[in-house]
């Protein structure tokens, strides 16, 4: 379901974007948002079904597509960025808003360290292959936007699960 906005008022006409997390929850608000503001869209996400069905949704395939993109995996990310300049021909706005929280432990000596090490591979090290690999088109040119969705729980402690958690914890929040 997108809106429609008139021309003059499209804030993003041309633009292109990458959103990552964007099959549901918050990045495909952001996707529908792009979208209806003209801008040219790629939807990055683990969530196959759910990214092409949101993509689907749009019936406007010249300028939305999915890709299947894990930003744990630095080829996907880079390959997601690529292929959108492939397809669209630049870009402009890079959206790391994939994210996760990890499962919930409330006592910090049973955290199991691989779910830790996930929230770090997708939140932390997820956000920075988006922007290295943005990088590699938007310092060339000299202007776009990378936009990292975070959450009040790496600044605040109390607010969630050890792994998201651990930015604040280590900073004394
Ligand atoms: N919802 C909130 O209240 C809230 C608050 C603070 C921060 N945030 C942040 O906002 C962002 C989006 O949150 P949301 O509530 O929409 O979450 P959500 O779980 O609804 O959506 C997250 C999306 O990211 C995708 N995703 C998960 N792991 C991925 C991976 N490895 N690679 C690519 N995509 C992946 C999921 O498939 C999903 O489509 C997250 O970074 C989250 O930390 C959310």
């Amino acid at each position: 379901m997108s809106t429609t906005i008139n021309a003059p008022a499209q804030r993003l006409l041309g633009k292109v974007a990458v959103v990552t997390g964007g099959a549901s929850g918050i990045g495909a608000s952001i996707v529908r948002l792009f979208h209806s503001h003209g801008a040219k869209v790629c939807i990055a996400d683990v969530q196959d079904d759910l990214g092409q069905k949101l993509c689907d949704s749009f019936c406007d395939p010249e300028n939305v597509y999915f890709v299947h993109c894990d930003v744990a995996v630095e080829t996907d990310v880079s390959d997601a960025v690529y292929n959108t300049v492939g397809k669209f021909g630049t870009l402009d706005i890079m959206v790391n808003n994939a994210g996760i929280s990890g499962a919930p432990c409330p006592d910090i000596r049973n955290v199991d360290m691989s779910e830790f090490d996930k929230v770090f591979d997708i939140n932390v090290k997820g956000v920075f292959h988006g922007m290295k690999h943005a990088a590699h088109f938007l310092i060339p040119k000299k202007s776009g936007s990378i936009i990292s969705i975070s959450s009040v729980s790496s600044s605040l402690g109390g607010t969630g699960p050890h792994g998201i958690q651990a930015p604040s914890m280590l900073c004394g929040g």
